[in-house]
Order: structure tokens, then sequence, then C-alpha cells
């Protein structure tokens, strides 16, 4: 049985864009209520989260989703920087100079840097960003307010550890501001490597898993009007994989319910538009054990090294890395697994395209 809408093709309801919220979301509860529950205790368990996981895991998206959820309550402010510009200026320059905030700093008095209502234009030099970020904190202190800052894909440049260092003094001095930052696991590692931001150490990492494939089959069934037994085998096509979901879906809705004619398509896109950037960010090493992975029959270590050659000293802080990345993952068993969908046969193909065989 397949719905009037999707035999027209129009109005598909996947999408093949990243960092827009989906309109087909599948929920993922359990991130959403760690951050949610740690932020709105009383005191909060913790004041910052960072989301990692792999390209097209879903990490923008969850980001967003709790941005606005905590947005929709009373008080809570939420401002989004970018790695790319000077965090504290951009942070202070919003807080003063945009309206809503400008009104609410406004509420109940002047603030004590400048006596009265302070102006960034002419002010800005002699302020210091960080003494109007603490004023205008104290301030929502007061009011019940608090601040969440976003910082989506952190890298490791002067301002993101500038930004650190700072937000680790305003929450040690008990001050109302939380922090929800995304970044790949690579990028995360390298700004811990900086001495002086231990708080990063004590930052819990929300490691996006696959999402639940019993509710990805409940939605191809609905909105594809595929029966239950193919949504499920494609629930278990996508392995869970955030950006596979929507992709499957896009073609399976243009192939008019028809999954196994999506799937050329389905390959090709996830390949070109995923898979060829992560493998580009791979070392030589970590291709190597990829392949290994990819090639192996059982995915136990025994079979891995032989493949490689290799003995434990090696072998062990490569695996280590890749089920970091998430690009691999160990099961009960320790054997080890690739992660992404259709992923094996890219990796062979690569390999050996790589070594020129
Ligand atoms: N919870 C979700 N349910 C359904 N689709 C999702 C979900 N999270 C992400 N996606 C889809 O996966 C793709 C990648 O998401 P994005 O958040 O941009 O990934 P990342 O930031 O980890 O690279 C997008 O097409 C998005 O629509
Ligand atoms: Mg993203």
């Amino acid at each position: 049985m397949i719905k009037d809408s999707v035999l027209s093709g129009k109005n598909n309801p996947y999408t093949l864009s990243f960092g827009k919220q989906p309109f087909q979301n599948i929920p993922r509860l359990v991130e959403i209520n760690e951050v949610k529950e740690a932020f709105l205790n009383e005191p909060p368990t913790h004041q910052a989260f960072m989301i990692t996981g792999v390209r097209g895991s879903g990490k923008t998206v969850l980001m967003t989703e709790i941005r606005n959820s905590l947005n929709e309550l009373n008080d809570w402010e939420v401002i989004e920087l970018s790695t790319s510009q000077d965090l504290l200026l951009t942070l202070s320059q919003n807080l003063y100079e945009d309206k809503h905030f400008a009104n609410l700093l406004k509420q109940g008095g002047g603030l004590s840097v400048l006596g009265f209502g302070i102006q960034l234009n002419g002010a800005q030099d002699s302020v210091s960003p960080v003494i109007l970020i603490r004023e205008a904190l104290e301030k929502f202190k007061k009011q019940g307010k608090k601040l969440l800052v976003c910082i989506d894909e952190i890298i490791s440049n002067k301002y993101v550890k500038e930004f650190a260092s700072i937000f680790q003094i305003l929450i040690r001095d008990d001050l109302p501001i939380f922090l929800l930052m995304t970044g790949l696991f690579q990028n995360i590692s390298n700004l811990m490597d900086e001495k002086n931001l231990t708080f990063l150490y004590r930052t819990p990492q929300l490691k996006l898993r696959p999402l639940n494939l019993k509710t990805i089959a409940d939605n191809y069934s609905s909105m594809l009007g595929v029966s239950e037994d193919n949504a499920l085998k494609m629930a278990s096509l996508t392995k869970g994989y955030s950006f596979a979901f929507q992709v499957l879906g896009y073609y399976t809705y243009r192939h008019k319910g028809n999954y196994n004619d999506a799937l050329p398509e389905y390959r090709q896109y996830l390949e070109d538009y995923v898979y060829e950037k992560i493998w580009s960010e791979l070392s030589g090493n970590d291709r190597k054990l990829l392949y290994a992975v990819a090639a192996s029959e059982t995915g136990r270590a025994k079979e891995i090294k032989d493949i490689l050659g290799i003995g434990n000293n090696k072998y062990t802080p490569y695996r280590d890395r890749l089920i970091k990345k998430m690009i691999i993952a160990g099961d009960e068993y320790g054997h080890l697994k690739i992660t992404l969908p259709l992923m094996e046969d890219f990796i062979t193909r690569s390999y050996l395209m790589d070594n020129g065989i």
C-alpha cells in the first residue's frame, strides 16, 4: 500500500542537507534528558556538555533541539557563537547590543562597570569583554536567568581556548552560564591537549549512538507506506546512522516506496557526501586498520592482526582511536565492526585504489 503523496513524488519528507532540523526526526530521548536534567538540577550537576560523533551522526541537530527546548523555558536565554569569530567579544556584543538582552540587562537599574547603561561602541576598547560578560551574568543571576551558549563544530583555535579558559572561571564563580558544544573526536582531543583547559576533562561527552531502529522502521512504514517487514529491513540497512536514515528515506520516496531500487543512489550518496570526506581525514595507519576490519570475516583481534602482520603494541592504539572516532565499534566479545552502513565495500575499494592494487 503506497500513499498518494509518495506516488506523486512531490514534497519529499526526507532531507539530504546537513545542519537543518529535519522534518522526520528520530528523537534522542536519552541524550536530551541527560543534558536537561543536569542543567536544570539545582544546583546544576554539569554546566557544559560536549556532543561528539562521526560526521553525519546528528550532532548539530541534537544541539539545536536541546537549545530550542531550553529556550522555551522562561528563565533560559540562548546564544549561538561561531569559532571563526572572537567568541568573548561576540558574546559581550550580543549581550549588550541585542535589543532583547539589552532590555533584560536594563531591568532593575544600570550596571556597575560604567555606573549606568553601557554603550559598547565607544567603550569597547576600554572595557574588556570579560568584565562585561561577568556583569551581565551577575545580573542574570539576580533575576534567576540562565544563559546557554552553543558552539557548533569546536576546533582548537585561539578564540576557543580563550573562551574555554574564561568559561571555567565563570562557572567556578557560580555564574549561570551553560555551554553546549559539538565536535569531531580529533578536534576535541586537540583542544584537550591544552594544558590549562582542565575543565574539558570534566565536561561529559555525549557520544552519539545509532538511532533507534524500531523507531526508524515505524517512521518508514508510516511515511513511505512500506510493509513492516520491509521497513525493518530498511532500518537495519541504515545501521541507525542519522544521515543514512534521511538518504534511504529520500531515495525510497523517489522510487515510490521500492527501497531496492533506491539502493544504488543510497550507496553513492553516502560515499560521495560523507565517506570520501571521512576517508580523506584518516591517517595511513587508520586506513590500513579499517581495511583489515572490513576484510576480516570475524572481526576478531587475532584475524585483524594477522591480516596486517602487526602486534598488539601497534594494534591497540589504532583500534582505540578508530573506536573514539566512532567509525568502528567492539561488540561484547571485543570483535570489531564498522559502524557506518555499506562502508566495508567503500573502505576496501578506497584502500586498494590508494595502494594502486
Ligand atoms: N535525530 C535525528 N533524526 C533524524 N534525522 C537526523 C537526526 N539527527 C540528524 N539527522 C539527519 O542527519 C544528517 C546529519 O545531521 P547533523 O546534525 O548535521 O550531523 P553532524 O552535525 O553530526 O555532522 C542531517 O541530514 C539530519 O537531517
Ligand atoms: Mg554538524
